[in-house]
């Protein structure tokens, strides 16, 4: 007769050959039984088959049942073990419940009984071990969410961070643009009047190298996105920097027909920080303030001036202002209010972090159609000059 593989299996443990044939009798119509004549072979088949109970006797030679039951603990935790004992032996049987057996029977049994206990405790390692499995599938496919959630977050900061890169990238790009095309209207206008010498064009030059620069220092910050660590702070001058901003800025205020001044104080306002991340801010604020202007043919005016801790760059333009409304959700990600000119709102976003990273504070003040006012405040390093 084959035994189908999917009844409960029982382990019997014992040395004497009547106890453990009858049991494999008894149990054999419902039940897969394994017999062993020693605690030893027993622990070598609870290894091996992994049964849903255990019915061992305690008094045999070598190692006796309740040294046995120890082994069988260590190995299984929540195999049922029904413990086999002789008569008088009671408290030996409560010694075995002490240890962690589930139940004892006295010897001779009832078979009526040995089938009773048998199948409750079958019933109960079955139950454990769905609970233990529900348990650890539960804690598995939680790991597996979490490690997802990671890559997911990973992912999500990625795309953010290459979104800010390349929205940063295209204000160098524009400035390099506009100098080529007047370099080039340069040349030829230099040709059609055919001047002996050729036209200068160091500044531009020097404007074009320097926002190139920008584009690479941006592009080589990208590609350590996540590996390196951000470049210690150095000391660096954001007036130098809003120099710099603004020869750029002034070829594209050129080209929207804006009027673009500066007022930069004397004093270099030098704090700990990046020049690049100060230069990606500054950027974006003018731009955004020559944007506004450019549908009024407005005017731009960048203030930076030296206070007792701090230095303050400010950014006014006669643009077309910002709705109250909208006031707040202009440093949002992704806010932007040129759809059609295809703004993607991370330019005024990306400003305030680098400005917060600097421990500084940005400020706006507008009022529509008349003109909006941004003011940056940084701290500094040093006493004033
Ligand atoms: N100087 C300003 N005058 C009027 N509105 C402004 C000014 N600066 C910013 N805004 C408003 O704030 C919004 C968000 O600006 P932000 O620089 O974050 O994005 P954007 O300029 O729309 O797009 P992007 O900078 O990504 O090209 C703008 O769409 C605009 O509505
Ligand atoms: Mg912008």
């Amino acid at each position: 007769m084959t035994v189908s593989p999917d009844l409960p299996q029982v382990l019997v443990i014992d040395d004497e050959l009547g106890p453990r044939e009858s049991l494999r009798m008894l149990l054999k119509p419902s039940y897969q039984v394994h017999t062993a004549d020693s605690v030893e072979a027993g622990i070598r088949l609870l290894r091996e088959k992994h049964p849903d109970a255990v019915i061992t006797d305690i008094r045999m030679p070598g190692t006796n049942g309740i040294d046995g039951l120890r082994k069988i603990r260590e190995i299984d935790p929540h195999v049922a073990v029904i413990m086999l004992t002789g008569f008088g032996a009671l408290e030996t049987a409560q010694e075995a419940l002490r240890l962690g057996a589930n139940d004892y029977i006295n010897k001779p049994f009832d078979a009526h009984e040995m089938r009773d206990v048998i199948g409750r405790n079958v019933e109960r390692t079955r139950v454990h071990r769905t609970g233990e499995n529900a348990a650890s599938e539960i804690k598995e496919l939680n790991n597996r969410l979490l490690k997802e959630l990671a890559q997911k977050e990973r992912l999500a900061s990625l795309g953010q961070a290459s979104a800010e890169f390349v929205h940063d990238l295209g204000n160098p790009l524009t400035i390099v643009w506009g100098y080529v095309q007047l370099l080039a209207r340069k040349l030829e206008q230099s040709e059609k009047a055919q001047t002996p010498e050729a036209p200068t064009s160091a500044k531009e030059l020097n404007i074009i190298e320097q926002n190139v620069r920008l584009c690479r220092e941006l592009l080589t910050m990208w590609q350590s996105y996540g590996s390196v660590e951000a470049p210690p702070h150095q000391p660096i001058s954001v007036t130098k920097i809003a120099r710099d901003v603004l020869k750029g800025a002034n070829a594209i205020a050129a080209q929207s027909e804006v009027e673009l001044t500066a007022d930069i104080c004397e004093d270099p306002c030098t704090l700990l920080g990046d020049a690049v991340q100060i230069q990606r801010a500054l950027q974006n604020v003018i731009v955004n303030a020559v944007q506004a202007a450019a549908e009024r043919k407005g005017s731009v005016t960048v203030t930076c001036l030296r206070e007792e801790f701090y230095g303050e760059v400010r950014v006014e333009d006669t643009g077309y202002g910002i709705a109250p409304a909208q006031v707040a959700k202009i440093f949002e990600p992704y806010f932007t209010t040129k759809q059609a000119k295809s703004g993607t709102g991370l330019g005024l976003y990306i400003t305030k972090k680098v400005v917060e990273d600097h421990h500084g504070s940005i400020e706006v003040d507008s009022t529509p159609q008349i003109g909006t006012t941004f003011t940056i405040r940084l701290p500094l390093l040093s006493e004033p000059a």
